[in-house]
């Protein structure tokens, strides 16, 4: 077991320099080979609503985007996604939806309860929510949830989130690790205004909540947005953030985001060699694919669930990796 601790000037200064990305890639890689192995575990990914309340600037969902036709997927049609999905061999699902108050407690409840019903461990991502919601959620059988912290730069945090409470988000990382989740979390890279100084403690906070799962994607200017003149965000920088999370959190699961692959065709494979473990294939149906636009650009979007396994269990077995046919909880990748 290797773990290699670095400082924030460490950090600062990897990250300021590309003379060594080589260095941190291949060290990256072997210490995700030493901690979780060579198993890629695979999550489908289901895109259920696209309504949001809220109006992050960065985000092609935002209340504020009239332009794109909205939707919601009801139970029984998740239901039946999941089921299609199972059959592919998924082991882990992942709902995930723009914060749509339609899904009251009850209903998420619902459908958490249907969804166990089948051998499978359940990931939530549907946001901000109080504890007693996330209890509910917990006690219905979800195992994981995603919420990404986007930025510890609190200045940031703001300008990036108008109505929202950088407090508030940790609150909710707190409260879904006092619960007894799986908690992921992770950030953006290359916000307008972003400090390589923020990223550092961005890594830093990932290793001090003790996440779980960590995703880092490169930000994408939507042309929808306030941000919609910004420049794109690194992929390079992006991968380096993520290779550093892998070094500071060695046993971690970390994907490779689909954000990556959307600035580079093979960025889900090049992520998958410098410290990642995992991928979220889209298991959404095609037709609802393209609404469910974060950003623009977004890969697979004519695609099919079957398509997209297919797909990408080549893209690992070619680089000498398998898909875990486990369950894939952190620190239990056997
Ligand atoms: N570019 C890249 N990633 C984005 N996300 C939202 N908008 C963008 C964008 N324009 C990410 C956020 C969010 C995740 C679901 O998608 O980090 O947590
Ligand atoms: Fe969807 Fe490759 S993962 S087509």
């Amino acid at each position: 077991m290797s773990n290699k601790l670095f400082t924030k000037n460490e950090i600062i200064d990897i990250l300021k320099d590309d003379s060594k990305n080589e260095w941190l890639f291949s060290l990256a890689d072997k210490i995700r080979q030493e901690n979780v192995g060579d198993a890629v575990h695979l999550r489908g990914l289901v895109e259920f609503s696209n309504i949001c309340k809220c109006s992050c600037k960065y985000c092609g969902l935002r209340t504020e985007n009239k332009k794109i036709e909205r939707y919601r997927i009801l139970k029984d049609e998740i239901l039946q996604i999941v089921s299609d999905a199972v059959n592919l061999g998924y082991k882990t699902i992942v709902l995930q939806s723009g914060e749509d108050g339609y899904y009251s407690c009850e209903k998420i409840v619902e459908i958490i309860k249907a969804i166990k019903d089948f051998d499978v461990a359940l990931t939530l991502s549907v946001g901000e929510r109080c504890y007693e919601d996330y209890k509910a959620f917990k006690d219905a059988g979800a195992d994981r949830y995603l919420i990404r912290i986007e930025t510890t730069d609190r200045d940031l945090y703001a300008k990036m989130h108008p109505y929202a409470d950088f407090d508030n988000r940790i609150r909710c990382l707190k409260d879904l690790k006092t619960l007894g989740y799986e908690v992921g979390t992770g950030c953006l890279v290359g916000l307008p205004n972003q400090t390589i100084e923020s990223l550092a403690d961005d890594i830093l906070f990932f290793s001090e909540i003790q996440a779980d799962m960590v995703g880092i994607g490169p930000f994408i200017p939507h042309p929808e947005t306030p941000l919609k003149n910004e420049k794109t965000g690194s992929f390079i920088l992006a991968l380096k953030v993520m290779a550093l999370t892998r070094i500071m959190l060695p046993d971690i699961n970390i994907p490779a985001t689909t954000a990556m692959e959307t600035l580079n065709p093979d960025g889900r494979i090049i992520a998958l060699k410098s410290g990642a473990n995992v991928v979220m294939p889209n298991i959404t149906k095609t037709q609802y694919r393209a609404k469910y636009e974060i950003y623009p650009n977004k890969i697979c979007l004519n695609d099919s669930p079957d398509k997209c396994r297919g797909c990408i269990g080549a893209k690992i077995k070619s680089i000498g990796r398998y898909v875990a046919s486990n369950y894939g909880f952190s620190h239990n990748n056997g």
